[in-house]
């Protein structure tokens, strides 16, 4: 890892592991992208970067070289208003009018670790020596506008970390119209692009398709990541799999309303801006003020899809997860949502939680339904004090029964939102996001805090912390469970409404700093109806995450095996529930379903007392296998090997990092008649060394010695079953080490 200046070629290179990263200072002013991808050793920028003249549509910004035009120029933070025609990553207005401007070098200093951004979550080092940075300054004084690029390379990582910091350094004010987080053009457009797509109870379905001209836009408007498209997008060389060819990943670490946008231009080069979404999107930098975007974090991997997305995991993991729980085995929890939705009491609690116990959970978690009067999710949000008439002796003696059986005791809250039905919106009707005299629109009959406004906040904070005071409560699940609209708010001056988005969204990190430093011990989840904020920024706060409200296990093998494409195996929440499926009123053995939850964050979301005696004996050992095997799964690598995007099977598998031992997951959802012979390759063995295969709910059967080469390239042979919704677990150990 090294990042080098060459001050005669005037080049910046950033060279990880297996990759580079290169940027040249064309007519010392323009800064140019003149390659990422494999590694270089040295560089040699006047045979790397091609630029030719081009008609006069393409206009030269030098009278005296018409080869330099920004409208073809592959560029690091293009702009808008000076020649360049392609979609730009910045835009300002100034107090006269005009959007013009054009940023040009400055200065830049490099320097080790990697420097922590103001507000907002982002990607870290531990120490100085993982990480190496570069801040190129780029300027356009006429107009006093300073944007700061960082990028940050990792010493163990094909990664890089990329964001600006856009400064008014003018004596006047400015609009930042658009303030993204990067851009980068490659000189080609030889890609298919891949996204993560979706809704509620169907999140992170992968999409794949060719490239063409024009633009290709993935964004949510909703003031949350959302359900429906991912912050991420990966562009991949063609016939790239999982294991081979080219992968090029864009991870924005934010949660509100993004934009990643794709251009093909007629010169068939590509160009990729990310960040913040400008639509509805206004900032007002006063003089002196500055702006720092979200962090993108992009990844390259020679080893196709897969080797992409370890590198994600392995950094979200360990360098954007943080707290005492992020190198912890996380604990097996029972949720009683769907075993109970608002109906219970303090003896009902207390049952579940002691079937919970006696099959070997950890954690026992109260969801919804505890405070206020809330019989239904028409009223209460807001209202954080216990419901008497549910819960009359209060939540410290509740989880103190919970506490005296052994377990640990998680509750849920909704601190985004407000009932109209609650005291709370009862005193504040204004705490809302809403514009003046206008429907103040219901979701879920619930309106969305405007945590842009500091009383709100720390109403909040003291709420919540109220109640994690009151008793040894371990865990949190923060829920939200609906999108922004009337996106307004009381305090903002009609120059700033357009921040407001933006204001919550970093109001929201400020509550979950604030909260996290309080509470360090607490295991926080984020959740929103599921996926709906399944992402990076989310990540940084909390290391784990509700991966989808849809629990069928048959729907979840798309869900977890879409969401694994970026996210690592520990942040994803993942729970057996009863059958029939309440999401798909399908049905499925119980095997299966643990088998599918055991491949995440383990859990259950039903009534223990329901199940079968035989059923439980089935749960119990479960759950005693996931005890002894998830330090693999949580922190193992993982590889995809068969995808239920294509086809009636599904296998990945979980290798540790020495080698040692892994597991393989295989799951057949129908049955086929007259099936042929089939057999699964594995992968990230060790060709040279052999491995016991075994059962794992069936060890007594015994186990089979094969060398990690045949495992490889010949394959695991699958089994021949009769019925739907089969699955097998094999553990692997290694035998020679
Ligand atoms: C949506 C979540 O995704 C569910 O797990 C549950 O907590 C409900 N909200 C409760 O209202």
């Amino acid at each position: 890892m090294t990042i080098v200046y060459d001050e005669a070629a005037q080049t910046f290179h950033l060279q990880s592991r297996s990759s580079s990263y290169i940027m040249q200072l064309i007519k010392s002013k323009y800064l140019a992208h003149v390659h990422w991808g494999g590694k270089v050793r040295g560089t040699s920028p006047g045979q790397l970067l091609a630029i030719r003249r081009r008609c006069s549509f393409s206009p030269s910004t030098d009278p005296s070289d018409l080869t330099l035009s920004l409208d073809t120029l592959p560029q690091e933070l293009p702009g808008f208003g000076g020649s360049d025609f392609r979609v730009p990553a910045y835009q300002v207005q100034l107090e006269n009018g005009t959007t013009v401007s054009e940023l040009v070098y400055e200065t830049h200093r490099i320097y080790a670790g990697k420097p922590a951004l103001d507000s907002l979550p982002s990607t870290y080092a531990m120490e100085a020596g993982e990480a190496e940075s570069l801040e190129i300054v780029l300027c356009d004084s006429l107009i006093g506008l300073k944007a700061v690029l960082t990028y940050t390379i990792f010493r163990e990582l094909d990664a890089v970390a990329r964001s600006v910091r856009y400064v008014n350094e003018s004596g006047r004010k400015m609009k930042l119209l658009r303030a993204l987080s990067m851009g980068i053009d490659f000189p080609h457009d030889d890609f298919d692009m891949l996204q993560l797509s979706g809704t509620w109870a169907r999140e992170r379905h992968i999409e794949r398709r060719p490239l063409v001209s024009g633009g290709s836009v993935i964004e949510s408007r909703r003031g949350a990541s959302s359900h429906s498209l991912n912050p991420f997008l990966a562009l991949l060389s063609k016939g790239a799999n999982e294991e081979q060819g080219e992968a090029f990943g864009f991870s924005l670490v934010y949660s509100g309303s993004f934009t990643a946008q794709v251009e093909v231009d007629p010169y068939h080069t590509t160009r990729v801006v990310m960040g913040i979404n400008p639509f509805d999107f206004c900032w007002l930098l006063e003089p002196g003020e500055s702006f720092q975007t979200p962090e993108t974090v992009l990844v390259y991997s020679s080893e196709g899809l897969g080797g992409m997305s370890r590198t994600y995991h392995k950094l979200y993991r360990t360098r954007l997860c943080r707290g005492a729980y992020r190198d912890r085995s996380r604990p097996i929890l029972l949720n009683n949502w769907e075993a109970t939705y608002f109906d219970f009491d303090a003896d009902k609690i207390e049952q579940i939680a002691q079937e919970g116990k006696e099959l070997g959970a950890e954690l026992f978690v109260l969801d919804d339904g505890w405070f206020g009067k809330r019989d239904n999710d028409k009223s209460s949000l807001g209202d954080w004090f216990v419901d008497q008439r549910k819960l009359p002796n209060g939540l410290p003696e509740l989880v103190e029964r919970v506490s005296r059986l052994g377990l640990q005791f998680g509750i849920w809250f909704e601190p985004e939102m407000v009932s109209p039905e609650s005291e709370l919106y009862r005193t504040h009707p204004d705490w809302c996001l809403h514009v003046p005299d206008r429907r103040r629109t219901e979701a879920r009959q619930q309106l969305v805090l405007d945590y842009s406004r500091q009383d709100v906040r720390d109403y909040m904070v003291a709420a919540i912390t109220n109640i994690l005071q009151s008793c040894p409560i371990t865990y949190v699940k923060w829920d939200m469970n609906r999108n922004m609209t009337e996106v307004g708010s009381a305090l903002l001056p009609p120059e700033r409404q357009r921040e407001t988005a933006h204001r919550c969204i970093l109001g929201l990190y400020e509550v979950l700093e604030r909260l996290t430093t309080a509470f360090p011990y607490v295991l926080f989840e984020s959740c929103s109806g599921g996926g709906g904020r399944f992402d990076p920024g989310m990540l940084y706060y909390m290391p784990q995450t509700w991966t989808s409200d849809n629990t069928d296990a048959v729907e979840r093998l798309k869900i977890q095996y879409g969401t694994s494409i970026v996210y690592p195996i520990s942040a994803m929440g993942a729970h057996v529930s009863a059958v029939p499926n309440h999401q798909v009123h399908r049905t499925t053995p119980i095997e299966m379903r643990g088998h599918v939850a055991m491949s995440g964050n383990f859990g259950y979301e039903l009534n223990p007392a329901l199940l079968t005696e035989a059923e439980k004996a089935i749960v119990k050992q479960q759950i005693s296998l996931y005890k002894d095997m998830r330090y693999l799964i949580q922190s193992g690598e993982f590889y995809r090997l068969r995808s239920p995007f294509q086809g009636n099977d599904t296998a990945w598998m979980f290798v540790m990092e020495d080698g040692s031992e892994a597991l393989v997951a295989y799951y057949q959802v129908l049955s086929e008649p007259n099936a042929p012979l089939k057999k699964l390759r594995l992968n990230g063995l060790n060709p040279d060394q052999d491995y016991l295969v075994y059962d794992a709910d069936r060890p007594e059967d015994g186990e089979e010695l094969f060398g990690g080469d045949e495992l490889m390239r010949v394959g695991l042979k699958l089994p021949v079953w009769k019925g739907d919704f089969r699955s097998r677990l094999y553990r692997l150990r290694r035998v020679n080490s």
